[in-house]
Order: C-alpha cells, then structure tokens, then sequence
C-alpha cells in the first residue's frame, strides 16, 4: 500500500446508513463524509429556525422563502438569486405532510412550514415543486458539487406517497447521481391525532438522500 493510502485508511471514518441521532450531528458527519475537498460554501434552502447548524462553525449561507424565520437570503429556491456553479453543497429540507388542517395544537405548521396547501390538479403532494428546485440546485452548485436531501414520505388523501422516490427521479432527470441514502429513524412516529385508526404503518423514519454534480459518485 502506497503511503496515500495509508494516509487515506488512517483517516477513514465509517459512516452507517442508520441514524438515530440528531440532524445537526448527522450532517457534520455527512459534510465531512462526501466532498471531495472541505466545502467553502454551503447553501441551505430551506433553512427555516437553522436547527441544522446548531453549535456548527461551518460557513453556511441560510435562505427560506418565509421572511418571519430571518433567514439570511429571503428567497424561493425554484428561482434562486445565485449565480451559477457557486456553492459546493446544497442542503434541501421541503416541507412535508400538505394541507394540515388548522388544528392549533399542532405547532408544527408554523415551525416546519408544514401549513403549505397542494391543489388538486396537484395530487395534494409537494413533488411538482422538486424539479424546480433540483434543476437550480444543479445550475448553482459546482461540478462534483453536493446535494444533500432529507424527505419523508407520508399518507395522504388515503394514498402513500413516495417523495423520496420522486426526489430521486427529478434530481436524476436534471443530471444528478443519487449517491447514497441514510435513514433517520425518530423516537416515534408524527401522528396526526384526527386518524385513530390507521391502516398503514405510522411513519416512524426519513431519508438523508445524498446526490452529486457528477457522472460518478466515488
Ligand atoms: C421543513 S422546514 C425546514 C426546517 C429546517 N431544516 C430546520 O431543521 O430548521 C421547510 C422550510 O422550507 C421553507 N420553504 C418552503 N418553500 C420554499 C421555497 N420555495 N423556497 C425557500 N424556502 C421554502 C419553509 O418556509 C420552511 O421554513
């Protein structure tokens, strides 16, 4: 073994493709983990109250299209105002679980952004709003670039839906490698209070998807 080598096996850090822990700390290990060289400039695009950087030092740029969060860069991330080949990660966290209802127990619309609607003609899911935001991504990050996505999927209007499947496809269709997925499991389930009875399993994970500017991932 050559001393790069060697170099390289002493340094390695194994990453699982289970976490239990906590986002900030998952994303740490996964900046460290995929880019070829330490990122410089890092775009959150859906950066909400920030708890992704939560006792983080890395230079990280925060947009969210909703100006009562303070983001760094008010924006919408299906027109973003960045020239291209800009930044050497993207971080995307859409909202999930539309049309919620107004049911005021739940703070979680106005934390996560989870009160947005989806029509009809939309099948009341957010996939329409993955190409948009894919083909930007693709525009504003460097060649080997990384985009790093966490989706869940979810019930609604009594159908499941695949967003991580949809992410996929529409991260693919603009040029993407999809590179690796890591599944975050919760402590429990998000369950809404109004389906006593559910007849699918209640959600109790999500998806850490990892994709490239690149023909190839390794
Ligand atoms: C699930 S939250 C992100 C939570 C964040 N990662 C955190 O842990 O604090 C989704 C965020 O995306 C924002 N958002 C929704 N559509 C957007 C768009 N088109 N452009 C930018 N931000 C958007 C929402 O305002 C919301 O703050």
């Amino acid at each position: 073994m050559g001393a790069p080598a060697r170099q390289q096996l002493l340094e390695y850090v194994p990453l699982a493709s289970v976490w239990t822990g906590e986002d900030a700390e998952l994303l740490e290990k996964l900046l460290s983990f995929y880019p070829r060289k330490r990122p410089q400039r890092i775009l959150d695009a859906t950066v909400n109250g920030g708890r992704f950087w939560r006792g983080s030092k890395r230079p990280v740029i925060g947009m969210d299209i909703e100006p009562a969060h303070r983001p760094a860069v008010v924006g919408d991330n299906t027109k973003m105002p960045f020239r291209a080949v800009f930044f050497d990660v993207v971080i995307y966290d859409p909202p999930h679980i539309p049309n919620q209802g107004r049911d005021k127990t739940k703070d979680f619309n106005t934390r996560f952004g989870l009160g947005l609607r989806s029509p009809k003609e939309k099948g009341y899911t957010f996939a329409h709003t993955y190409p948009p935001f894919v083909e930007e991504a693709y525009r504003v990050l460097k060649p080997e670039g990384i985009l790093l996505c966490k989706i869940t999927d979810y019930i609604h209007d009594h159908r499941y839906q695949w967003a991580h499947v949809d992410f996929v496809q529409a991260a693919s269709a603009v040029g993407f490698r999809p590179c690796d997925c890591i599944i975050k499991i919760r402590k429990g389930p998000i369950i809404d209070p109004k389906w006593k009875v559910a007849h699918h399993t209640r959600r109790q994970h999500c998806y850490w998807l990892v994709f490239r500017k690149s023909e190839k991932c390794e």
